[in-house]
C-alpha cells in the first residue's frame, strides 16, 4: 500500500466520481493529495474520505487564467508535483442541432483548454520524474448519437496525450491517457434527463457493453494509481482503454 509514497498529487474534479475515488487510492498508496472543484461545499462531504492533510482547491477547470493561481497554490502547498491526474469534464450529450456555440466553447473550455493552460502553469512545479493522467472516454472513438462534441474534446485530449508525452518526456515528465467506458458515477444524474429517460438511457447503453454492465470508479483509480506510480516508468503517450468491451 505504499506505492506512490513520498509523491504529491493533484487531482482535478476530486470531489466526486472517478476523481474522488482516484483521489482516496492515491491517499491509500502513500501520497498527499489536492483535489479541486468548482465549489468548497462540495468539499463537505470529501473532507469525511481525505481527512485534513488533503489540500482542497476551490476552481473553475475552465477558467484558463485561474489554472495559474492552482499551480501556485500547488507549489506553496507541496513544493512540487509528482502526478497530475486531469479528470475533471463537462458531458453534454446533445444532437448536433440542439448544440450552441455556447455549449461547444463550454465542453472545449472544461475539457481540453483548461487542462492544456493547467499543465503549462504546472510545468516549472513538476517533479523529475513526474505523471500526468488525462481523463479521455471511449467516446473518442466511438460513434455513439449524442456525444458530437464531448467526442470531439476527448479526442483533442487524447491528441494532446500523445504530443505532449513526445515533448515533455525530456523534462522527466512522462503523459498518458486512460479512455473510461461507461461508468457508474453521478455523471449521468447531471445529464438534465428525467428519471425515466436516463434510466432508458442507461439500459441502452448497457446492453451495448460486451461485460453487460457500467463499471465503477475503483476499476478506472486502479490504472490510473499504476500510471502514476513507479510501475510504470516506461509508460509514455499511451492509452488505457478500460470500458467492458463496448469499443470493439
Ligand atoms: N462516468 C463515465 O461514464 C465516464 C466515462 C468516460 C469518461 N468520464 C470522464 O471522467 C471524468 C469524471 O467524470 P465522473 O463520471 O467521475 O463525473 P462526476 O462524478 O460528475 O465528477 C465530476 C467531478 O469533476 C468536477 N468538475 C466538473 N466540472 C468542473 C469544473 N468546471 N471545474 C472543476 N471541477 C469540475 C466535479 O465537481 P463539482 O461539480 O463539485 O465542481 C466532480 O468532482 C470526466 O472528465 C468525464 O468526462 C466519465
Amino acid at each position: 500500500m505504499d506505492r506512490l509514497k513520498g509523491k504529491c498529487a493533484l487531482v482535478t474534479g476530486g470531489s466526486s466520481g472517478i476523481g474522488l475515488e482516484t483521489a482516496r487510492q492515491f491517499v491509500a498508496e502513500g501520497a498527499r493529495v489536492a483535489v479541486t472543484a468548482r465549489s468548497a461545499k462540495a468539499f463537505d462531504t470529501v473532507r469525511r474520505d481525505l481527512g485534513d492533510g488533503a489540500v482542497y482547491i476551490v476552481s473553475d477547470a475552465g477558467d484558463a487564467p485561474a489554472q495559474r493561481q492552482v499551480a501556485e497554490r500547488i507549489k506553496e502547498e507541496f513544493g512540487k508535483l509528482d502526478i497530475l491526474f486531469v479528470n475533471a469534464g463537462l458531458a453534454e450529450l446533445k444532437p448536433i442541432d440542439m448544440c450552441d456555440e455556447a455549449a461547444f466553447d463550454r465542453t472545449f473550455s472544461i475539457n481540453v483548454r483548461g487542462p492544456f493552460f493547467l499543465i503549462q502553469a504546472l510545468l516549472p512545479v513538476f517533479s523529475k520524474p513526474s505523471s500526468v493522467i488525462l481523463n479521455a472516454s471511449i467516446n473518442a472513438h466511438i460513434g455513439m448519437p449524442n456525444t458530437s462534441v464531448y467526442g470531439a474534446s476527448k479526442a483533442a485530449l487524447l491528441s494532446l496525450a500523445r504530443t505532449l508525452s513526445g515533448e515533455l518526456i525530456g523534462r522527466g515528465i512522462r503523459v498518458n491517457a486512460v479512455s473510461p467506458g461507461p461508468i457508474a458515477t453521478p455523471l449521468y444524474d447531471k445529464l438534465g434527463l428525467s428519471e425515466a429517460d436516463l434510466k432508458a438511457t442507461a439500459t441502452a447503453i448497457q446492453s451495448q457493453i460486451p461485460a453487460k454492465r457500467f463499471g465503477n470508479p475503483a476499476e478506472i483509480a486502479s490504472a490510473i494509481v499504476f500510471l502514476a506510480s513507479d510501475e510504470s516508468t516506461f509508460t509514455v503517450g499511451s492509452e488505457l482503454i478500460i470500458d467492458g468491451g463496448l469499443g470493439l
